[in-house]
């Protein structure tokens, strides 16, 4: 929980403070406390530096954000993080955080670095994470408004417990539950769900082949939100929903395998941006889809080698069954276009394995046949640190997914080479022209390691604030 003071309090157990090496040499003295460390280089402001005082009863943490391009908004994120997750804070339950500037980025930097940062998903542990339930103050003179930060955040972090949950827990049903739920006594939103019977009879093949081997339904939902005067979609968000994804007969490995959990994160940012768009009143109409199946072995699976006809019409030869995200995507894809005819579309996946081959873990993939989408898409990247980088879409890629024996194939004629184009380049083949984007988030959807930058084990929620921002000022 979060709330503003304009001083801190006496009775708090602690004051974080975030400090620079540029203001440490300044004149403002931000506590008597602080000079004195500084004059015996206790504390020397450098970057990751966390330095514990007592104060009476009260614990001072000064905590050091280095100097020049270090000491960014990055990095003060990374630094609060640690310090409100370090073990000196272990015991206090109430925290006031003090922030060098005051200036309105930093703030926001502070409240992602709190709800963001100090996520953690605990819900199998028997003994709670404590930090969950701490209060933060953040000392600030000014009284700006700083609601849509804190609901994004949290929104990010819903669709973070969606992807974290165990796949049988989280699966067609349950997310049409959960949509159903968020959009609840709207005006403004109305769905459509398809569920096994109603993707039969329109033909949605490619989905309905994707969940062959699963115990569960698949589904196709659609929440159409409308919140200005003009009637027409002006934009189409879909998401990859493969609740579990075993690579069905193409079994994947072990290594490959234990994460695949997180193969709904595409559409847990969609439920995430649904929500966002309602809690903040955003202006617009947008159509919202969730292509949701699980990719499971069994008898009933659909098998390496066949051709399936989508819903569009084109014929699609399975070559491998592991690439099922571009299948079910190139439906949903398909139907919207053709149902909602939205102005543009953006499609967000964890597509492809090769995007951490070829960008590392920390930048989304974005391709994009519109320099115009890509210009305000890596705009929204920046401004919200939600970090994406464009990959090229170009003509001659679409020899990449001949077949010899249907219209179009799953995987690519480069033998891996560039797998996160060819997979986009897949479904560009479904979007008729209209202007189009795709994240892959394969590489940032989830962190395998202890943590990386300001998120720690597990789904990160990353496109979230990047694409709210985007649907707020586009
Ligand atoms: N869901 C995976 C991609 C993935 C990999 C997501 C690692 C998150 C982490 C996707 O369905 C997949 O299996 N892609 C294949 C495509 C290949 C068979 C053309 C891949 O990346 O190997
Ligand atoms: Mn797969
Ligand atoms: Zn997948």
């Amino acid at each position: 929980m979060i709330s503003f003071l304009k001083n801190p309090d006496l009775k708090h157990d602690a004051v974080v403070f975030l400090v620079n090496e540029e203001q440490l040499k300044g004149k403002n003295k931000i506590s008597p406390v602080l000079s004195s460390l500084e004059e015996k280089k206790l504390f020397t402001g450098e970057n990751g530096q966390i330095f514990p005082y007592l104060e009476g009863k009260r614990i001072l943490l000064f905590v050091g954000l280095g100097k020049g391009k270090d000491s960014g908004l990055t990095s003060l994120r990374i630094n609060l993080r640690q310090a409100l997750l370090s073990s000196y804070l272990k015991n206090c339950g109430t925290i006031d955080i003090f922030c060098p500037s005051q200036e309105e980025n930093e703030v926001k930097a502070i409240i992602e670095g709190i709800i963001i940062g100090t996520y953690q998903w605990d819900k199998y542990l028997t003994k709670k994470k404590p930090d969950i339930s701490k209060k933060y103050f953040i000392v600030s003179p000014e009284k700006k408004a700083y609601g849509d930060t804190i609901t994004i955040c949290d929104n990010t972090n819903l669709a973070r417990d969606l992807i974290n949950d165990n796949a049988d827990c989280i699966h067609s049903v349950m997310l049409e539950k959960k949509i159903r739920e968020i959009v609840k006594n709207n005006k403004n939103v109305s769905l459509e769900i398809l569920g096994e019977k109603e993707l039969k009879a329109k033909g949605l093949n490619l989905l309905l082949g994707v969940n062959h081997g699963s115990a569960k339904e698949p589904k196709l939902i659609i929440a159409k939100y409308n919140a200005s005067k003009d009637k027409a979609a002006e934009i189409a968000i879909i998401g990859k929903g493969i609740t579990f994804d075993t690579g069905g007969l193409n079994l994947k490995p072990t290594g490959h395998i234990e994460t695949m959990r997180q193969d709904m994160g595409g559409a847990a940012v969609v439920i995430s941006l649904l929500k966002n768009a309602i809690d903040l009143g955003i202006k617009k109409n947008i159509v919202f889809a969730c292509a949701i199946a699980e990719n499971a072995i069994g008898p009933k699976a659909y098998k390496p080698g066949d051709v399936i006809r989508s819903y569009c019409g084109k014929t699609v030869e399975i070559a491998n069954t592991d690439a099922e995200g571009r299948l079910v995507l190139a439906d949903a894809i398909s139907y919207v276009v053709k149902n909602y005819k939205p102005k543009r579309i953006i499609d967000i996946a964890t597509l492809t394995g090769a995007c951490a081959i070829a960008l590392g873990p920390d930048y989304t993939g974005l391709v994009t046949t519109s320099d115009e989408l890509a210009k305000n898409l890596i705009n929204a990247s920046k401004e919200t640190d939600d970090r994406a980088w464009r990959l090229p879409s170009y003509p001659e890629l679409k020899d990449s997914v001949k077949s010899k024996i249907a219209d179009i194939k799953n995987v690519s004629n480069f033998k891996g080479a560039g797998g996160t184009i060819t997979g986009a380049e897949f479904l560009r083949q479904f979007t008729e022209d209209t202007e189009w984007a795709h994240f892959d988030i394969a590489n940032t959807a989830w962190v395998d390691n202890q943590s990386r930058m300001y998120f720690g084990y597990g789904a990160t929620g990353s496109g979230i604030r990047l694409l709210t921002y985007y649907l707020m000022n586009n």
